[in-house]
Order: structure tokens, then C-alpha cells, then sequence
């Protein structure tokens, strides 16, 4: 890889990462990239650095370009390491850069760095700095997805570096949309969109439609955006934008998946009458089993659906242990404006059923009950139940879906 001149004199000098298939738990199918942004200006500015392991590959980009001791300001748009643990060794190069950072950004940064030495300049939303031909204004966006978080507006370039929001995790040879060739239709980088939101902006989403809506306030003139993560935003950017409104406001395809886990295929077994249950009622249907699931997948496959239906056998009456932690992993993203039920095969007491309907409660999601429980091993008059079962709640999805077309 080089660098990539993506706006006049200003250069993607990122990584890509071909091989990463586990990004802190988060599977990454398709790899991903760490970008970065050098502006070739007066003052030569970078923003934004890369994973530790890739630092030799950036420091090499930028190279490409122009002396990294030449750098004079260094942005930092957010802490996490997958874009800040590069930073002590740029900072061997060039320990007199002048760092812009929120305050909260400082707070994280001094715990992973010794920064004593290092000029800091704390920055806040309409704060700016001049490189020479361009005036870089900064966003703060705190919470979207860490208290650091901020972004960068470069004003002459109607540019947007995004960090992590409007990211993607895919690992391309290609920077831009409009040539961007590894996924197999514009449809899979919708996909990876979407599952990046689920997994990582899904509590956030009052949040970003303020920031959305600030943005719009402030008349950003925006053609490009340029996030941290996957493909640079060129000849759409609109439609990214428009992308997390629509996720912010909640919207789900009016489809139902079922996310279920089994011990003695009993559970499983319920999945097959519910769906055609499901389908009969003219609704898409989408079944995942989770222990042959990544959770990151089958969080975007709930995410995606406008109903969910968990199966789970009791064990210990409780929920079987990965589907209490697919809930867990859930209720930590706080999803709205879904509508949930539970079935599952129980031996003795029964529990699991129980225990899913609390875990909706207390994420608030609208619930279709009672439950179905069936005794071990379910018979033809138990599968007819869950047929009607499947139709049942198939008709409370559509009804529950018209307030939001
Ligand atoms: Fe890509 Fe929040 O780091």
C-alpha cells in the first residue's frame, strides 16, 4: 500500500488489515483498516494515527509524502488503540508536534502514554486551527462512541474525518466507494455498515441525531466523508449520513428473526413450525443458531428485524448460558423499537422462557405473551402449537411495524 491523495494535499497514509478476524470480540470477516489522514500544508498536520502493530506501515505512508519530521501538528480524534497506540512512536519523530485533543481525550492518553513532555492543546466543538490553505474546525461527540470522541472538519476540503462513525470494518484495496471492488455488490457495504452500527453505535442513537442535526446546523458543507474504519465516503456520503439517521430513528425491516440455542435439538426442533408459522404469514424469516453464530452477526441480525424471537432450552432453570449471553450482550446496546417472544423446551421446572421475557422488561422492548414452553421433546400436536405460535406473533410484528412506516 501508499499513500492516497484523497483531496488536494490531503493523503490516506492508514493500514490495512487483511488478517485481523477478531476485533476485541467483534468478528471482522472481512479484516479491516486503521486510517489515518496527513495534510500536506504549511503546517504539516496528521490526524490520527493507527494500531501499534501497524505503526511501521503508516510511518512508511507518510514517508511517502513528506519527511515525517516535518510534522507539526498531530490530531487525535479519539484514544482507542486501534487508532492512538501508534502515536509514542510518531511522537519519536517528531516530540515537538503540537497534539490537539478534547479533555477527555488528554485523560485517556495520559494513561497509556508518559505525555509530561508533550505539547497538548485541549480543543472543543468550534474550536479551530489553520494549516495554511486549510482551517480545520472540531466537532466534539462525546459518547459517539467514547467520552474522547471528536471529529474533524476540514473546511476547504468540505471534508469530514469521521473517526469511527460511518466506519466499516472491510479490509479493501480500495479507498472509496465509488471504486470499491472487494465486497461483491454496494449492498455488502450497506451489510458492513449496518452490523459496524449494531455492534458498536446502537445505544447511541439519540445522540447521533443531535449530532446529525448540529452538523446540519452548522451548514457543514460535507462531499467527502473520511472515516477511521473500510471505505471513504466520496460519491455518497449522503447515504451514509442517511444510513444513521434511519438507524438512530430505529429502522428495521419488517422481517423476524429467530435467535435460538439447543441441547437436545428439542429447541431446535420448535424453530422449524415457527418459522413456517412465521413465513405463512407472508414475513421473512431468518433463523440463527447461536453456538454456530459470531455474536457480532447475530446482534446485526436482531438489529436488522423488526421482531425476535429467542428460543432457549432451561438448564438449571435458567436460560442456557449463550443465550443468557447473547441477552447480556444485547441489553449493553440498549436496542428500541423492537418487538421480542421466547420459547423453548424445558425437563423439569421450566425457566428459561421466564427469565428471556425479564430480560425484555428490562430493556423495555415490546413483548408478545405468553411464551411457548414445550415439555422435553416437542410432539405433532406440540408443533402445531408452535405454528400458531410462529402466526401469532408474525401478525403482532406487522401490526406493531405500521407505526413506524
Ligand atoms: Fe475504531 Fe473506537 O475505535
Amino acid at each position: 500500500m501508499k499513500a492516497v491523495e484523497i483531496k488536494p494535499d490531503i493523503y490516506w497514509t492508514g493500514a490495512v488489515d487483511w488478517a485481523v478476524r477478531d476485533f476485541h470480540g467483534y468478528v471482522t470477516p472481512r479484516g479491516t483498516t486503521y486510517n489515518n489522514y496527513l495534510i500536506k500544508d504549511d503546517k504539516i498536520t496528521l490526524i490520527d494515527t493507527v494500531k501499534h502493530d501497524f505503526s511501521s506501515i503508516t510511518i512508511d505512508n507518510i514517508k511517502s509524502v513528506v519527511d515525517p519530521s516535518k510534522i507539526v501538528n498531530i490530531v487525535i480524534n479519539h484514544i482507542e488503540p486501534d487508532h492512538a497506540s501508534s502515536l509514542g512512536e510518531i511522537m519519536k519523530l517528531v516530540p515537538d508536534a503540537d497534539i490537539y485533543i478534547t479533555g477527555k481525550g488528554k485523560i485517556g492518553l495520559d494513561r497509556h502514554f508518559d505525555t509530561s513532555k508533550w505539547k497538548m492543546n485541549i480543543v472543543k466543538s468550534g474550536d479551530t486551527i489553520n494549516t495554511g490553505k486549510y482551517n480545520l474546525l472540531f466537532l466534539e461527540t462525546p459518547m459517539l462512541h467514547w467520552p474522547d470522541s471528536m471529529m474533524t472538519y476540514v473546511k476547504e476540503a468540505k471534508l469530514l474525518i469521521s473517526q469511527d462513525a460511518f466506519g466499516q470494518h472491510i479490509a479493501s484495496s480500495s479507498r472509496f466507494d465509488d471504486d470499491f471492488t472487494s465486497c461483491a455488490s454496494a449492498s455488502e457495504l450497506e451489510d458492513a455498515v449496518v452490523e459496524y452500527y449494531a455492534n458498536i453505535l446502537m445505544p447511541f442513537g439519540a445522540l447521533i441525531k443531535s449530532k446529525i442535526a448540529e452538523i446540519e446546523k452548522l451548514g457543514l458543507d460535507i462531499d467527502m466523508i473520511a472515516p477511521d474504519h473500510g471505505i471513504i465516503w466520496r460519491r455518497e456520503p449522503q447515504k451514509v449520513l442517511k444510513m444513521y439517521l434511519d438507524m438512530a430513528e430505529g429502522k428495521a425491516d419488517p422481517n423476524i428473526v429467530i435467535i435460538y440455542d439447543t441441547m437436545w435439538h428439542s429447541t431446535g426442533k420448535m424453530t422449524l413450525p415457527i418459522s413456517q408459522g412465521i413465513q405463512d404469514e407472508g414475513i421473512d424469516c431468518k433463523v440463527i443458531k447461536l453456538r454456530a453464530t459470531p455474536m457480532s452477526i447475530a446482534i446485526k441480525e436482531f438489529w436488522k428485524s423488526r421482531g425476535a424471537l429467542i428460543g432457549s432450552p432451561t438448564l438449571n432453570n435458567l436460560l442456557y448460558p449463550s443465550v443468557a449471553e447473547f441477552l447480556t450482550h444485547l441489553r449493553g446496546l440498549r436496542p428500541k423499537n423492537r418487538i421480542t417472544g421466547a420459547f423453548g423446551s424445558y425437563g423439569w421446572g421450566g425457566g428459561a422462557v421466564k427469565n428471556a421475557y425479564e430480560e425484555f422488561k428490562s430493556m423495555k422492548l415490546e413483548t408478545v405473551e405468553p411464551g411457548l414452553q414445550v415439555h422435553y421433546k416437542p410432539d405433532l400436536n406440540d408443533e402445531t402449537k408452535c405454528y400458531e405460535f410462529g402466526r401469532n406473533f408474525a401478525k403482532k410484528v406487522k401490526e406493531y411495524h405500521q407505526q413506524f412506516e
